[in-house]
């Protein structure tokens, strides 16, 4: 069927569902644009800092945002949001649209976004986007705008809500960082822009409309984003709101091109998360513990290195986590991967820039001299997943001739051992909730979102 029929079925309030299946232009999934913090579309971005600037800077943030010390490189970071908030995807709110950017999170368990009530000016100004933006989202000026009262199911749904003195369903959130959120819980109907080219011959760009989602209308915001898309495996999140509205089902993927590629990457919802690629490997979610919150959660058995196995005595819980810059491990699997590889690659030794988070550093002009003498590295992951690890997913080039791995140890002020976005480069990771399985495909990500960039 024509696709040029999307607005007009948008228009009659046909949601969703028949969206995709009426146009053929969504076919089932959907795809956001996924920028990185520090690339040249987000308002983060900062031209004079160069490429390994951004790297350690965006480590050192990472860091910070568990709650240690936050040393500063290079003075260029100085709205330190959280260790989870590395990229960015636009959601447009309401009726009419606004068009907001915010922060997606793997671990967050609720959608919020920056609220104003008419002309009652928020709390504290939000930052201006590129292209001087609105970044507040006017509930005054929404037909789709929907109270919550505080005994309903959507306000029981959010974690931490309570009354206030009309009877709504307030929240707050507070991040490590001091950062915090609150306002009350609401609902609204989301439109996400599809990807380009998803179909031939519309004039439209496919969307995918979800009605009253439950998100946090965010009047008290101490936080330097627009918002948060939670994504994590709770009941509020968007991907189980998503799920429990539409045909879609409760999966999304990834594939995250290498950060200074500086093209975006992919985030998909529906059959468009399903990892096909071939050699793709599969692992089972296990329990989150308490102490990592909804943050997904595999094991780890062994890692490779060369013809070195090093096992740990029993199955090891790991996050995965897309916020998280390096990889943390035990020390007592780390050390001896240090040690294989140390004895593997000859390469000129370098002294580390910071050696309690890189313990192993090679004077190298780059990744490709790496490349050329890096021993197979392999992540066994519970229900014997093999995970192809490359030079790029383990080593980061992080100054001048320097290269260091990407791999550091769990300690008392960073406690949770997690799987790290460098790590995950270049790999389609795709989420099934209703499978309770983590799937990885080698990917070339730079070609995952069909678009360059495109903040205008
Ligand atoms: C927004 O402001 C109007 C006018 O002051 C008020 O009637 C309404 O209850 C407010 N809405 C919310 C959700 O606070
Ligand atoms: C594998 O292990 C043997 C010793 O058991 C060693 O001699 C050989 O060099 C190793 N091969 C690689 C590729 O590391």
């Amino acid at each position: 069927m024509a696709c040029t029929m999307c607005g007009a079925l948008l228009l009659l309030g046909l949601v969703l569902i028949l969206t995709p299946l009426l146009c053929g232009c969504t076919g089932g999934g959907f795809s956001v644009e996924l920028t990185h913090r520090d690339s040249p579309g987000s308002p983060f971005h900062d031209a004079s800092l160069t490429p390994q600037a951004r790297w350690l800077a965006a480590v050192w943030r990472s860091y910070a945002g568990s709650g240690s010390d936050s040393p500063d490189p290079d003075g260029a970071v100085s709205e330190v949001v959280s260790g989870s908030f590395e990229y960015f995807m636009h959601v447009n709110i309401g009726s009419p649209r606004t068009r907001m950017l915010a922060l997606v999170d793997s671990g967050s368990d609720l959608v919020w976004l920056r609220c104003t009530n008419g002309s009652a000016s928020p709390a504290s100004p939000p930052p201006a986007e590129a292209g001087g933006r609105s970044s507040v989202f006017d509930l005054s000026s929404s037909s789709t705008y929907g109270r919550v009262g505080c005994q309903s199911d959507p306000c029981r749904s959010v974690p931490g809500t309570s009354c206030d003195a009309a009877s709504f369903c307030q929240y707050t959130y507070s991040y490590l960082d001091g950062s915090s959120s609150s306002g009350l819980v609401a609902t609204e109907t989301f439109t996400f822009d599809d990807a380009p080219g998803g179909c031939t011959g519309c004039r439209e760009r496919p969307q995918l409309q979800v009605p009253r989602v439950t998100f946090g209308c965010a009047t008290t915001v101490h936080f330097a984003g627009n918002g948060i898309v939670g994504l994590a495996d709770a009941e509020s999140s968007l991907i189980n709101q998503i799920g429990a509205a539409t045909s879609l089902g409760r999966r999304f993927s990834y594939c995250l091109a290498p950060f200074f590629s500086d093209v975006s990457s992919a985030l998909n919802f529906g059959a468009r998360a399903a990892v096909t690629e071939p050699d793709a490997v599969t692992t089972p979610m296990v329990q989150h513990s308490s102490a990592v919150g909804a943050y997904y959660t595999v094991e780890i058995v062994a890692l490779r290195v060369g013809n070195t196995t090093v096992k740990l005595p029993s199955r090891s819980p790991v996050i995965v986590d897309s916020g998280t810059v390096l990889t943390y491990l035990d020390k007592e699997l780390l050390d001896p991967i240090v040690e294989a590889l140390a004895r593997s690659i000859k390469l000129p030794r370098k002294q580390s820039p910071k050696p309690e988070l890189f313990s192993l550093c090679y004077e190298a002009g780059g990744l490709e001299v790496l490349d050329k003498v890096f021993p197979g590295v392999t992540l066994e992951l519970g229900g014997g997943a093999l995970v192809t690890l490359k030079a790029e997913n383990v080593f980061v080039d992080l100054l001048l001739r320097t290269v260091c791995l990407a791999m550091a140890p769990v300690t008392p002020e960073r406690p949770v051992a997690a799987i790290g976005n460098i790590m995950q480069q270049n790999m389609h990771v795709g989420y099934d909730l209703d499978k309770r399985t983590i799937t990885f495909a080698p990917a070339d990500c730079a070609k995952s979102y069909p678009s360059p960039p495109a903040f205008v």
